[in-house]
């Protein structure tokens, strides 16, 4: 039996916001614990606020059909749980864990993003589609963030892990 692309639209709208729920969690954590990487830190918390944005317009795309986020797919979290899973044992070098994810996050939600923007196309589907378009922004924005302090976040690792003061996170 075919599925309508307006279902497969709001299915997208679900999983997109279930990422960004997990988002949040991932992120918060992160800044909870980070204590010896400011830029790390500052750079969550500013898109902590943005991912506000970007949870609130994709609740906004669903009850605008008449539905909620409710429903989440399980095993979609599942696989981004995995992936995410990386930084969350408490390790020595916790912080470039913690990175790598980063980087695999935030490209994880580029794709998303851009694949909900045309799947929205194909339903017809255009309310949204600037505020979606501001959402990937964000996320390249991000993505681009966290891979210009891949390098720096490395080195200030190495130098408190040899100084022999606390590098984890
Ligand atoms: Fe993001």
């Amino acid at each position: 039996m075919a599925i309508d692309t307006r279902e497969i639209y709001v299915t997208a709208l679900k999983n997109t916001h279930a990422i960004e729920m997990q988002a949040l969690q991932i992120m918060e954590r992160q800044i909870e614990r980070l204590k010896n990487y400011p830029e790390m830190e500052q750079a969550l918390r500013r898109h902590v606020d943005e991912t506000h944005g970007q949870r609130d317009r994709l609740e906004e795309a669903l009850q605008s059909l008449g539905d909620s986020p409710s429903t989440i797919k399980e095993g979609f979290l599942g696989f981004v749980g995995n992936m995410m899973a990386l930084g969350h044992t408490p390790a020595q070098d916790e912080i470039l864990k913690n990175t790598y994810a980063n980087h695999a996050f935030e490209n994880f939600e580029i794709a998303a993003y851009e694949s909900l923007l045309v799947i929205a196309d194909a339903a017809g589907q255009s309310g949204h589609t600037t505020g979606f378009q501001q959402s990937l922004k964000e996320e390249q924005g991000m993505a681009q963030k966290v891979r210009e302090l891949v390098g720096p976040t490395t080195r200030r690792y190495i130098e408190l892990t040899t100084a022999g003061e606390k590098a984890d996170r």
